[in-house]
């Protein structure tokens, strides 16, 4: 029986694109179900590329306990991946999947983590203050923003040349090139 994952996104879906290739001709693992809180999210459009199943839970849905989980147990969820997922992780959920949920960071937590600290604010951060590396991590989803345990960081050197951009993308290739192995050796390790 595979491992069914569900990712959760609410950005361009890069992240969930790298995961479903990665995972394309592995049969351990499936991505059975895409979630978003945006309708409009680019990620949408990766879902319906790869004919993978998609459900839109916006912030009030999200609290809806027996609505959430009822729709991952329809799609039979064992793990949940966070890819670029931005609301917070209810109490519930976090309890439901307790030790099999997943999240990347871009950058080295604990530093620039929590509240307000996602996309370009967390490589602006690290750019003022003049770090001379960032990268990222991947680490289990607790009740707190970017708090859980860390499963794994890979780090990038950072030049003096480098602008906000220059780091988001460096990071974002990091990213890319990273999680969806880690997400094998995370589910091989449960
Ligand atoms: C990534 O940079 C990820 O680290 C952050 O949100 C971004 C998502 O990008 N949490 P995408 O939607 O996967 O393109």
């Amino acid at each position: 029986m595979p491992t069914r994952i569900s990712v959760f996104a609410s950005g361009t879906g890069s992240n969930t694109r790298a995961i479903l290739e990665f995972f394309q001709f592995n049969y351990d693992v499936e991505v059975s179900l895409i979630v978003t809180n945006r309708p409009d999210a680019g990620v949408i459009q990766v879902a319906e590329e790869w004919k993978v199943p998609y459900a839109i839970i916006g912030k009030s849905d999200l609290s809806d306990e027996e609505l959430v989980l009822a729709v991952l147990e329809e799609y039979q969820v064992d793990v949940i991946i966070l890819a670029g997922w931005l609301l917070l992780i209810p109490g519930y959920l976090v309890k439901e999947f307790k030790g099999r949920m997943l999240n990347i960071h871009p950058a080295l937590l604990p530093k620039f983590g929590g509240k307000g600290m996602w996309g370009s604010y967390v490589h602006k951060a690290v750019h003022e203050a003049n770090e001379r590396e960032s990268g990222i991590t991947i680490h289990l989803v607790n009740e707190h923003y970017d708090e859980g345990a860390i499963w794994a960081q890979h780090k990038v050197a950072l030049e003096s040349s480098d602008t906000p951009e220059s780091i988001e993308n460096k990071v974002r290739s990091l990213e890319l090139k990273h999680y969806p192995q880690e997400i094998k050796n995370f589910i091989e390790s449960l």
